[in-house]
């Protein structure tokens, strides 16, 4: 009989007898719930030998890398480097704005650019070390549905828009993949994240998508257009928890335009962007229902919002179900 204990006994062995003990892995990790219980599973099989590295988009929520940092970092024990490379993906968005695709693209190229640099600078140091093997492995967290989804390929999503994560890193790399949670679904990932130790915060996250902040944002992406938007986000996430609503909804996001509108602040016209709020209750995000919130909940939000967020002056709920609305909006 199959239990969660055995599963993790099985894997840590499988692990080591794949990697040896001299074999060193990377892999990229985004804060979310799979790369977090797919890196701590490496870490428990083979300590410091495994190598996350978080790239720093600069399309992150507020303070995200730095509190990656300290649960993944400080708390779990995994051997984690942040890269600050936000200056980068900025500048090559620049100037980006009514295609979504190439924002896409641009994200997905430079977060391998990045990526591949940290690996090279990681093996040239494991290099130094004699007692080292070569970095031969790249993580992957992918999940039993994902399997499913790119071997049909009828999955909404990726034939829509293009999903950057680490699609064509490994060969790049020339890296064999390792992927621990490829049996697994998504409460089971979960359920083994508990028994990880990973905190529950963590474990029931919201997914965030790779391209981040960057397809919430309407129109170009600008270091003062992900602060605004850090902002809202925050106050909506936060009003979320403190209603105790965060687990019901599968999915809740901001999203900036940045079409101006007129709005009235104390005595005074300001014209200001939008910002749309969006929750969705889903079981696979494949297809999904707007949530109902109450109109109470959705005032308070909208309130701070306005109050609290320089530079906006209304605040949209977004009632359409997906399909046909995505989830996201580029
Ligand atoms: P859509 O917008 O296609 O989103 O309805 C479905 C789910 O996928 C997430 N998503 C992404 N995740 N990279 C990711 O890692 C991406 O490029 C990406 N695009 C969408 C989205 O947040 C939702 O959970």
């Amino acid at each position: 009989d199959w239990t969660m204990g055995k599963f993790v006994d099985q894997e840590i062995a499988r692990i080591r007898a794949l990697v040896g003990d001299k074999g060193q892995v990377i892999g990229a990790i985004s804060g979310g719930v799979d790369s977090t219980v797919a890196a701590k599973l490496m870490k428990e099989a083979i300590g410091d030998r495994f190598h996350a590295v978080l790239v720093d988009n600069g399309l992150l929520r507020l303070n995200e890398a730095a509190q990656v940092k300290k649960t993944l970092g400080d708390h779990l024990g995994i051997n984690l480097t942040v890269i600050d490379a936000g200056d980068l993906f900025l500048s090559r968005l620049a100037g980006v704005k009514d295609d979504p695709e190439k924002k896409r693209k641009i994200i997905g190229n430079t977060f391998i650019d990045v990526f591949l640099e940290k690996a090279k600078q990681i093996e040239k140091e494991a290099h130094n070390t004699p007692q080292a093997g070569e970095i031969e492995w790249l993580l992957q967290g992918t999940l039993y549905p994902d399997v499913i989804e790119s071997i049909s390929f009828k999955g909404p999503s990726a034939t829509i828009k293009t999903h950057h994560n680490v699609g064509g890193l490994p060969a790049k790399m020339d890296l064999k993949l390792i992927e621990p949670l490829r049996e697994l679904f998504k409460d089971e990932v979960r359920e083994l994240g508990t028994k990880l130790g990973i905190s529950e915060e963590l474990v029931w996250r919201h997914p965030f998508p790779g391209p981040g902040l960057g397809i919430r944002i309407l129109g170009e992406v600008t270091k003062e257009q992900v602060q605004i938007l850090q902002k809202a986000d925050q106050i909506y996430i936060e009003e979320i928890r403190a209603a105790g609503l965060y687990r019901e909804i599968g999915q809740a996001l901001a999203a900036l335009d940045p079409t101006k509108s007129v709005g009235v602040m104390g005595d005074k016209r300001m014209y200001g962007q939008i910002v749309f709020l969006r929750a969705v209750e889903t079981s696979d995000f494949m297809t999904a229902d707007w949530y109902n919130f109450d109109f109470q909940f959705l005032k308070r939000v909208s309130s701070r919002i306005v109050n609290e967020v320089d530079g906006v002056s209304r605040v949209l709920y977004d009632i359409t179900s997906k399909p046909p609305g995505t989830i996201e909006f580029e």
